[in-house]
């Protein structure tokens, strides 16, 4: 690889090795091999994705308080979700950690970062390739994996229409808060758009 995104990939993979636990950088490597993988069937910008899988969780290990105070000095949005449980903003963070220490402007980049956790209303397929790659990466193991595995492979948007459909019933089942970005993104994807919602 010799373009643009390289030397950011390669100071990104430095981070991860103090940022964040040992299992979590292992998580990151097999989203990496996976991405090779998904790259070549959908033919997608693997550059771009591996920036993107790279970033995703640099922030996921640091305590939530912290969070909620890089959030207050890079003037990040924090929402109510975010407010009862900062972890959420892991995502944000790392976004906004992108732009201004990597000088990232790729918004399709950005947005994947900071909504990797519950998906977003959109047509990016690199927003979509992150989401499905953070939830079905080789080393996850929960039930209905195989299929939606099977299911990404064999389409982006429906893999991505599934695992939302998956997290959204996880949360049910699981008497969980529901993220209001991921009932947006299922409703946006039975033909709601955006500004229709609110
Ligand atoms: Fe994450
Ligand atoms: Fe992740």
């Amino acid at each position: 690889m010799t373009t643009k995104y390289e030397r950011v990939i390669e100071r990104l993979r430095e981070y991860r090795k103090y940022m964040v636990s040992r299992q979590r950088a292992a998580h990151i490597q097999r989203m990496e091999e996976d991405a090779v993988k998904l790259s070549e069937i959908h033919n997608l910008d693997l550059e771009r994705i591996l920036v993107a899988v790279c970033a995703h969780d640099l922030f996921r290990d640091v305590k939530g308080e912290k969070l909620l105070k890089i959030a207050k000095i890079w003037k990040i949005k924090v929402t109510q979700e975010e407010k009862s449980f900062p972890l959420l903003l892991h995502g944000k963070v790392a976004s906004e950690f992108l732009k201004r220490h990597f000088d990232v402007k790729d918004q399709e980049i950005l947005d994947a970062v900071a909504f990797h956790t519950s998906g977003m209303a959109t047509d990016s397929r690199i927003v979509k390739a992150l989401v499905v790659l953070d939830t079905l990466e080789h080393g996850r193991n929960f039930p209905g994996v195989d299929a939606l595995r099977k299911c990404a492979k064999r389409s982006l948007d429906d893999g991505y229409k599934e695992v939302i459909k998956n997290k959204i019933k996880y949360a049910l089942d699981n008497d969980f808060v529901v993220l209001l970005k991921s009932v947006e993104t299922w409703n946006y994807m039975k033909g709601v758009f955006e500004d229709e919602i609110r």
